[in-house]
This record gives C-alpha cells, sequence and structure tokens, in this order.
C-alpha cells in the first residue's frame, strides 16, 4: 500500500525527551498529532516505535556513538506515522547532564526538512539502504562518511555541514 507523506509546517517544532536507554519520557502535543498517537500511548515506548524501514542502521549506529560521547547531533531522519504515513524531519539530539557532570537523559527538537536536504539525503539514504542490505552495515557506514568528507569544507564539524545542508 502506498504510504502517504505528512509534511510538517514551518513552525511546528517537535519535542521528546528520553531516558538513557532511548525509552521516551516526554512527548509535546505536535510530537504526538504528527505521529499519530495519543501522549499515553507514547510514554514509556522505546523511541523506536516511530522508526521507519527506510532509515540505513547506519545513522543510528552513528547517532547513539555521539550520544554516548556526550555530543550534540543534528540528523535528518524519515520517520512512521500510524496509519501508514510517514514524515520527515531534521532533527537535534542532544544529552543534558546532572551537575555532578553525569548524563541525564537525551532531548530532542525536530523541525521539518528543507526541500534542498531532502534531494540531498533522501537518494543518499536509499543508497545506504541498499548497500545495507548487500553488503552490511559497515559498508553502509563508510559510504556516509565519505558522504560527510566530500562536504566538508575546511575543518568544520558534522554539525556543521548537517546545517549547511538544512538551510
Ligand atoms: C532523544 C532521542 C530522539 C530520537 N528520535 C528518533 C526519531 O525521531 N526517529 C527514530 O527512528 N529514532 C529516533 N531515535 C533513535 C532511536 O532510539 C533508535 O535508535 C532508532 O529508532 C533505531 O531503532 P533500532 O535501534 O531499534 O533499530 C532517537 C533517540 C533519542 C535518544
Amino acid at each position: 500500500m502506498l504510504e502517504e507523506e505528512r509534511k510538517l509546517s514551518s513552525v511546528d517544532i517537535i519535542v521528546s525527551q528520553t531516558d538513557l536507554d532511548g525509552f521516551i519520557i516526554y512527548a509535546n502535543p505536535i510530537f504526538y498529532k504528527i505521529a499519530g498517537y495519543s501522549s499515553a500511548k507514547l510514554i514509556g515506548e522505546n523511541h523506536n516505535i516511530i522508526r521507519h524501514p527506510d532509515m540505513p542502521k547506519a545513522i543510528f549506529k552513528i547517532l547513539w556513538e555521539r550520544l554516548k560521547n556526550r555530543e550534540d547531533v543534528y540528523c535528518f531522519i524519515k520517520n512512521r506515522a500510524t496509519n501508514n504515513r510517514f514524515y520527515w524531519v531534521f532533527a537535534y539530539i542532544r544529552p543534558s547532564f546532572n551537575k555532578d557532570g553525569a548524563a541525564r537523559n537525551y532531548v530532542s527538537t525536530r523541525h521539518a526538512i528543507s526541500n534542498k536536504a531532502r534531494d540531498i539525503i533522501e537518494p543518499l539514504y536509499k543508497e545506504m539502504l541498499t548497500l545495507e542490505k548487500s553488503q552490511g552495515e559497515e559498508a553502509s557506514e563508510e559510504l556516509f562518511k565519505n558522504f560527510m568528507e566530500q562536504n566538508r569544507y575546511k575543518s568544520q564539524s558534522d554539525n556543521e555541514i548537517m546545517h549547511n545542508i538544512q538551510y
């Protein structure tokens, strides 16, 4: 069955907060409206409840490595909503810390992906997914890392590259 796209408006901001294992502890009303769940249904679920099968595994591997390394991460995600729908976001995900410096939880804010970014990221993820199926996750991760190097201007950080792609 053909999937239907849900588009975020330019003012929509999706917010979620998870514990250190990625289980949702807070979701704002726009999150549950777009994803098609009630808030009670989302709280306590693993964030992968909205994982879309078109997302390469390597993207989440890199995301979690960076979060565990206490970094904040910008990334593009295609998400699944209820009733065979999907929506794309430009996500900012970061750890928050206790006073003693230990990681407390993770917070994510998400906006609509730009058309410019969509044109670049969608074919890249398709290629990564095909590689994951034929050669495995490492080959797909390698492709993503090469893509980042090709898009790195001088000593830009990964987050700056993502910003350049979005805007
Ligand atoms: C704060 C936070 C927000 C996340 N947001 C998403 C998201 O919007 N979509 C998504 O598929 N995964 C998101 N993830 C990653 C998921 O935890 C998970 O790694 C991913 O869905 C892949 O699931 P899997 O490892 O079970 O395959 C988020 C993780 C954190 C910590």
